[in-house]
């Protein structure tokens, strides 16, 4: 089928309205229907996407049947249309985590190993930055060189380290994390080697990233 209609176009490029490049051969319908249902959900009609996309709605009504695929340029441009990923539109399933059990105590970093971005999600996702796909960080018990001291001031931690604050080699944050809250305090290099932060009911657990050797991890 897919070969047959390459063929055709090749023979007729102006036939269908739309280049020959944009035609592949698909292994099933999976982007297809996709592309249908994030249609659908954005309220468009095939003649509106098409538009959108300088293509003729014939070249819309291919791809969604599974007769042909867009070609790279407009795969990037349907994704950033329907803010999706470009490998999730040629997997052709979103792949949705399971639900999020709310539960603050399973909070996963993430660190930008480019810019230092910080960002944290409560369940699964992918996340990305700096054109990189970014891995959570596995934290482990506090060592030695990341140790921390933890003293009650009035209502808060007063937590103080010796760990170097170096431009090279600091604490990038700290973060304490209870059942349903999360606190973090971004440390910047050169500052003292001190923070406060105030108490949560139920314990909890503080986080330290270190800049070079990742993340800590300290019961409260
Ligand atoms: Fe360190």
């Amino acid at each position: 089928m897919w070969h047959h209609i390459n063929e055709t176009l090749l023979a007729n490029p102006g036939r269908f309205g739309y280049p020959v490049r944009e035609v592949r051969n698909m292994e099933g319908n999976e982007t297809g229907a996709l592309l249908r249902r994030l249609r659908l959900e954005a309220d468009m009609t095939q003649r509106e996407l098409a538009e959108v996309l300088c293509v003729s709605p014939q070249a819309v009504s291919k791809w969604e049947t599974g007769a042909g695929c867009p070609d790279v340029g407009l795969l990037t441009a349907l994704a950033e249309r329907f803010g999706v990923s470009v490998e999730r539109l040629l997997a052709g399933d979103l792949e949705p985590n399971e639900s999020d059990g709310g539960n603050m105590r399973r909070l996963k970093f993430y660190v930008c190993p480019d810019c230092g971005n910080i960002l944290t999600a409560t369940g699964g996702g992918e996340l990305h930055c700096c054109g990189r796909k970014l891995e959570p960080l596995a934290a482990r018990p506090v060592d030695q060189a990341h140790a921390v001291k933890v003293e009650e001031v009035e209502e808060d931690w007063y937590v103080t380290f010796s760990h170097p604050m170096e431009k090279d080699h600091f604490f990038r944050f700290a973060a304490y994390v209870a059942t349903e809250r999360v606190l973090l305090v971004r440390l910047y290099p050169e500052q003292g080697g001190e923070f406060r932060i105030p108490q949560l009911r139920g314990g909890g657990k503080l986080y330290l990233c270190c800049s070079r050797d990742g993340l800590f991890e300290v019961k409260m």
